[in-house]
């Protein structure tokens, strides 16, 4: 980590210069895909990658921005696209922002209060995702890497407990070859957990 300025470039996805690299597989969703015969079935086949980040390390306080590059592999779980766990920021009041690089997608997002929204993501898009909304990111191509560079407040920490309890109000399914937004019958209120 450097204390001063800095730039970097992005060679097909990947940071040239990055701090931590994470992976996530289809063992650590467990619960998170609508279809549990079809998620069984997946990973009995073999513990896929889902998602990679690339993380550049800064302090984890206020004021400083916490940013780097988000891949999503394509693929699909029963019908459910490949996703991220998508999380609350655990200091709920911080907002992040999403710059599409390659790839298509949407985000899934939801407030405490039962508000939801999708947006889509595609080269060139700008998302802002206001304090208060949970997110996950949704890769829709059946082929293509769904790239992101993803900025938030150093402090804004990662709550992705309520989400694994009660999951997003809305899920992204492929119907007819192509995505559709559904609601979750698996969704659980707060007070029903
Ligand atoms: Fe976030």
């Amino acid at each position: 980590m450097q204390d001063y300025p800095y730039t970097f470039g992005i060679s097909e996805g990947i940071p040239t210069h990055y701090d931590n690299h994470i992976t996530r597989t289809l063992s650590v969703m467990a619960g998170q895909f609508a279809d549990q015969g079809a998620y069984d079935a997946a990973l009995a086949e073999g513990d896929e990658l889902l998602y990679e980040v690339y993380e550049l390390k800064r302090p984890e306080v206020a004021g400083e921005l916490l940013h780097g590059i988000s891949i999503v592999h394509p693929g699909l779980v029963g019908d459910e696209y490949f996703m991220t766990k998508g999380h609350f920021h655990a200091e709920l009041e911080t907002a992040e922002v999403y710059y599409c690089l390659a790839g298509e997608g949407m985000m899934v997002m939801e407030t405490p209060e039962g508000d939801w929204a999708v947006e889509e993501l595609r080269p060139g898009r700008v998302l802002y995702v206001p304090p208060r909304w949970a997110h996950r990111s949704v890769n829709t191509s059946r082929n293509q890497d769904l790239v992101t560079f993803f900025v938030y407040p150093g402090d804004a920490g990662h709550d992705y407990g309520t989400i694994e309890a009660q999951g997003f109000r809305k899920l992204v399914l492929q119907k007819d070859g192509r995505p559709q937004i559904l609601d979750n019958p698996h969704w659980r209120a707060p007070a029903e957990r």
